[in-house]
């Protein structure tokens, strides 16, 4: 496993525990599972035959390492870069965990200079995961994103904060109308776990940057649907299989995705 130089820090680098053991929670989980589950059913072809070893992706934002192991474990060659040193401590972490630290790259940098990064084709598969919400200007990453996309073929997965999920969060958990109704139409939200603020997105904002930067969108899902307001009485760990077969199927239900916590686009060069 190698590591490469430089970038900045902020809430990230003193609080990377913090995101680490969210992650472990039944929604940080279920977060993780369901998105990778939606982008196993986008792979390039190679990913789900025999030749899953010659096909390279990159994380951006990688944070924990978490998604982008899970694509090494399938044979690929992961590029994990991110602006946080702590976060890439525990990117390392994950891989040897994992036993795929010959696939991995561990790379120290900046999201929004892909293109000084990495060579134009680079990629057949780019994650860029809960990262555009804490950036100033999100298309230079996709634009940068799209130059690294191999061809036609590769796929790029963007998660995001969904605006309408914040709507449903501020009413049914946190009881605040004010807040609920302020949400429908706020471009930026409050982080719970780090503080600060973080942008949110809807399908139409989402779709709009992916177009700006040459993009074609193949598909949408949901991710979160219900799982965030299930009465107590509901074990979120004894019963998450369940929880997870349910969210799975609204993911793709366009009228139950659209009021998900979190959206996730699918896109390709056109
Ligand atoms: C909310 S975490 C998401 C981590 C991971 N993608 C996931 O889905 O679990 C956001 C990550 O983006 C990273 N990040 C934020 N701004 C960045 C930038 N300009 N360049 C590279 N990474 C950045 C942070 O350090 C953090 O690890």
């Amino acid at each position: 496993m190698k590591m490469t130089a430089n970038a900045d820090s902020g809430r990230f680098q003193s609080d990377a525990h913090k995101y680490a053991a969210y992650l472990e929670t039944p929604e940080g989980r279920l977060r993780s599972d369901l998105s990778s589950a939606n982008l196993q059913d986008f792979l390039p072809l190679q990913a789900t035959l025999q030749a899953k070893d010659s096909l390279c992706a990159l994380d951006v934002g990688c944070g924990t390492g978490a998604t982008g192991v899970r694509l090494a474990r399938l044979g690929m060659h992961v590029t994990l870069l991110d602006s946080s040193p702590a976060m890439l401590d525990i990117a390392k972490r994950t891989a040897q965990e994992a036993g795929v630290t010959e696939k991995v790259v561990l790379q120290h940098g900046d999201a929004t200079r892909l293109t000084n990064l990495f060579q134009t084709g680079s990629f057949d598969v780019i994650l860029c995961h809960n990262v555009l919400e804490y950036l100033d200007d999100p298309i230079a990453v996709l634009r940068g994103a799209a130059r690294a996309l191999r061809d036609s073929s590769a796929i790029l997965s963007v998660l995001v904060r969904n605006r309408a999920g914040e709507v449903f969060k501020a009413a049914i958990q946190a009881g605040d109308l004010a807040v609920a109704e302020n949400n429908l139409t706020a471009e930026w939200g409050e982080e719970s776990l780090y503080g600060g603020r973080v942008r949110l997105f809807t399908s139409d904002s989402l779709q709009a940057m992916l177009k700006a930067a040459s993009l074609a969108v193949i598909a949408e899902r949901g991710v979160r649907v219900l799982a965030d307001y299930l009465p107590s009485r509901i074990s979120r760990s004894a019963e998450y299989a369940r929880i997870l077969e349910l969210e799975r199927k609204l993911s793709s239900r366009p009228e139950y995705a659209a009021v998900a916590r979190y959206t996730q686009c699918f896109a390709r060069l056109p």
